[in-house]
């Protein structure tokens, strides 16, 4: 992992939460002081799956005043590429991991004058952390927790401690996923409203926000948005570093971040896929073909930043604040 400064963190505890969900309790091994972290921040595992290390992103869900410890949730999924597979079949309390310090693309407004949270299945993580930290500052906050079934839903009796009328959806019951949009009519007017789970819900939320003219709303997204996936290849464009005085062609057969890596550019990177938000870059000019699923709609619209791992340039020119 193209990172320096990295913990080395030991798994002190793993628990089972639900079907398919496990809890891992990382500590410092020596019991220091783990870096702080806000509601909505996640870490980067270094996994040693079978053939290489790989880097998965995984929200903190304990509660942000913690100091000692960092827990995640860590949801089997079916078409795991090794990362969450391997932590279910092979990670043992005891064993030492390299853990990147927290981040945070998927900031609570706390100035909010009411706050809506909404989580599907492992979805959960962030924002139990986000539930905890509003309990902790007496905010009232309503939430909807969805998942497949009721064996799969994890961290269930947390949220509802930390919520009182919490709405629990469960598809298998409901015989179909939640209605957002109506759920979401129901909050006043400037309510910050965030939601995290699998990619067809925030295509749900996204949409219905912006119906409902819910501005403050947020996202964070587990996969990489499928318009990474879909996008038409982009074309060479000319590359500005500003503070360097560098000039590069980016051509389509190397990326953007390749780029930058073979001519000796130190930018830091962790998942490639568009979805950790390590690899944020300030664009001071040029139209950027977003391609990652870190940033909300509007964050997009402004155009000034972008995931170098992944995005790219719709023009000829491209002008990076490096
Ligand atoms: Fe993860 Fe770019 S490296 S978003």
């Amino acid at each position: 992992m193209p990172q320096n400064d990295n913990l080395t963190l030991r798994v002190r505890n793993i628990g089972w939460e639900a079907d398919g969900v496990l809890s891992i309790e990382l500590v410092a091994p020596d019991g220091a002081a783990l870096p702080p972290f806000e509601a909505g921040a996640h870490v980067d595992l270094a996994l040693p799956v079978p053939g290489g290390t790989v880097s998965r992103s995984y929200s903190l869900c304990n509660d942000p005043r913690e100091t000692q410890r960092y827990v995640v949730g860590v949801g089997r999924d079916r078409a795991s590429r090794g990362g969450s597979r391997w932590v279910h079949e092979h990670l043992r309390a005891g064993a030492l991991l390299q853990v990147t310090p927290p981040r945070n693309h998927f900031r609570l407004n706390e100035a909010a004058p009411a706050v809506a949270l909404v989580a599907g299945g492992i979805g959960i993580t962030p924002i139990l952390a986000m539930a905890r930290r509003l309990h902790a500052l007496g905010k009232p906050v309503r939430a909807l927790v969805a998942a497949r079934t009721r064996e799969t839903a994890a961290f269930v009796d947390e949220m509802r401690a930390l919520v009182p009328g919490l709405t629990l959806h469960l598809d298998s019951e409901a015989g179909g996923p939640p209605d957002l949009r109506g759920w979401l009519a129901t909050l006043p007017h400037g309510a910050g409203v965030y939601c995290c789970g699998p990619a067809p819900m925030l295509d749900a939320f996204e949409r219905s926000c912006a119906d409902l003219g819910l501005t403050d709303a947020h996202i964070e997204r587990f996969t990489a948005a499928p318009a990474a996936a879909d996008a038409p290849p982009a074309g060479a464009y000319t590359l500005v570093l500003e503070r360097r005085g560098l000039t590069l062609e980016v051509n389509p057969g190397k990326g953007l971040l390749d780029t930058l890596l073979d001519a000796g550019v130190d930018v830091p990177y962790s998942c490639m896929e568009g979805v950790c938000g390590t690899c944020e870059t300030r664009v001071l000019e040029g139209e950027i073909d977003h391609r990652d699923g870190v940033l909300s709609a509007l964050e997009k619209q402004r155009g000034d930043v972008m995931m170098v791992c992944v995005s790219t340039c719709k023009g000829q020119r491209l002008v990076l604040d490096l």
